[in-house]
């Protein structure tokens, strides 16, 4: 194992983090809930922010919307084994309020580097944080949904947060399938070609 290991890279990126008191969101916390699955996988997820069993736990999505996510994984014939997972912000928000701008802005730098050791083909932006974030865009998820947005040299897909289909039922959790099933598509036709690396003035630039 060297240093160029993105696997070790992204190691020690969590033990960074496992320490950060960048924003507010550190004084609450229990556990900072870095992220969990495959280190070199081509589909990865973000959520937004940890919850009470993440924050316990120290892995994202294991409480109801984890549920359902690994629920909605295996209806496109994936395990979450396979993907990676993680949230914009990784310290759970009190009362599990919206994560501020501030604390976003505070935490974004863990994200971008996730994906660019991870070096997905396709990201899922889960719910309005995520994809605001990435794609730049104020438009809500209910319009962003249903496409793959080229996203430096990968693919984006938005689609809802699993909270929203345990709210809203059967209707939201087909169209989730069908986001999943388009991310899926999209890794099959297109076998990533090694997507250019952000500089770090670019990167800066991307979430400015
Ligand atoms: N909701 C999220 O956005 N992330 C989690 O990890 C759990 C619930």
């Amino acid at each position: 194992m060297t240093s160029e290991d993105p696997a070790a890279k992204l190691r020690l990126l969590e033990k960074q983090a496992s320490i950060c008191v960048d924003c507010r969101l550190h004084e609450g916390r229990k556990t900072v809930v870095f992220g969990a699955g495959a280190t070199d996988a081509d589909l990865m997820f973000i959520g937004e922010g940890p919850g009470q069993h993440e924050d316990e736990q120290g892995l994202p999505f294991v409480g109801r919307s984890g549920q359902l996510l690994s629920t909605l994984l295996e209806r496109v014939g994936l395990t979450r084994p396979e993907v990676y997972i993680s949230n914009v912000v990784k310290c759970r928000p009190p009362g599990n309020r919206d994560p501020r701008p501030d604390e976003i802005d505070a935490c974004k730098g863990y994200l971008i580097e996730q994906i660019k050791l991870i070096d997905p083909a396709v990201v899922v932006t889960l719910g309005n944080f995520s994809t605001k974030l990435l794609l730049k865009t104020q438009v809500g998820i209910t319009r962003m949904r249903g496409q793959a947005y080229p996203w430096w040299g990968r693919h984006v897909v938005p689609t809802f947060h699993p909270a929203a289909a345990l709210r809203n039922g059967e209707r939201v959790v087909e169209e989730m399938v069908g986001d999943l099933q388009l991310a899926v598509q999209v890794i099959e036709q297109q076998p990533a070609p090694a997507p250019p690396e952000p500089s770090v003035p670019q990167q800066i630039e991307l979430f400015s």
